[in-house]
């Protein structure tokens, strides 16, 4: 996958193609993480109840991830639920639930033809069985796809997160003064794959809100006004071409991003 697959499937002469013709293939992201906001608001505007907010951000995770995969990133993390998500009414979270799964049992053949390899970050314990049985199901159907891998983080918390890599690095039986961050890393629910270099959240909030607290330690911020719903490949790319003019120095000195400095 690369710009060219981007280029064939986005339509020509629009705004993306432009945007895309500005990415610099080897200065790529190598994962993206999303807190997918707005939904709710977008209903607002509409005088509509929140769940059709809800709704309506399937069509983005649909546009973004083929997007993603297509563009060529290695992993892509949405945050689709959180620990405190539980707080919302239950009308509202049963609804969610139920648009995961038919999100999952409608795109599964996507997933497929893009060679995504999907697969479920939280505390998924929780869920409940037909829920965990869907989410298991595209996990197997897509284990030995090679391309992007495509995290959902559902009932996640970055602190959670924490305390349960904290806990099974106990468990394993390590030698505590032996333990440094990378074995800690391997703890994590993402053991195994690159942090996050771009984080992006919709609809202008500027919190972190508790997602992929380890690994955003030198991740890029980037925040757009645009509500989940809105959000398409357009702004995407957008944001990698953010991405792309920062200048990450990971605590060290000055090094332009272009000038091959990660
Ligand atoms: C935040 O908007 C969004 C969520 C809590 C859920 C995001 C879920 C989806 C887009 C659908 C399911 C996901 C997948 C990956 C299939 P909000 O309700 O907090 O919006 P508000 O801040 O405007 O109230």
């Amino acid at each position: 996958m690369g710009l060219d697959q981007l280029l064939e499937w986005i339509p020509a002469g629009g705004p993306e193609e432009a945007l895309a013709r500005q990415v610099m293939q080897d200065r790529l992201p190598r994962h993206v993480a999303i807190i997918m906001d707005g939904n709710g608001r977008w209903a607002g505007q509409r005088h509509l109840p929140r769940v059709e907010g809800h709704r309506a951000g399937i069509d983005a995770v649909r546009d973004v991830v083929e997007a993603s995969a297509r563009m060529g990133l290695e992993v892509l993390t949405l945050y689709a639920f959180s620990v405190e998500n539980w707080k919302r009414p239950q009308a509202e979270v049963s609804t969610l639930m139920m648009l995961l799964k038919r999100y999952l049992r409608s795109e599964l053949s996507t997933l497929l033809r893009n060679n995504i390899r999907f697969h479920v970050i939280g505390r998924t314990e929780a869920l409940s069985t037909d829920v965990l049985d869907e989410l298991r199901d595209a996990e197997r159907k897509t284990a030995t796809n090679t391309g992007m891998l495509f995290n959902i983080a559902l009932n996640y918390g970055g602190r959670t997160e924490i305390v349960d890599a904290a806990r099974r690095a106990m468990a394993s039986g390590l030698d505590p003064q032996a333990l440094d961050e990378q074995q800690f890393a391997g703890f994590l629910y993402t053991a195994g794959q690159p942090d996050p270099d771009l984080l992006i959240r919709t609809s202008g909030e500027m919190r972190v809100s508790n997602f992929l607290l380890w690994q955003i330690a030198y991740a890029e911020i980037w925040v757009t006004d645009t509500l989940w719903p809105d959000f398409r490949c357009r702004h995407l790319l957008e944001g990698v071409l953010a991405y792309q003019k920062r200048d990450r120095r990971f605590g060290g000195i000055a090094a332009p991003v272009a000038a091959g400095v990660k």
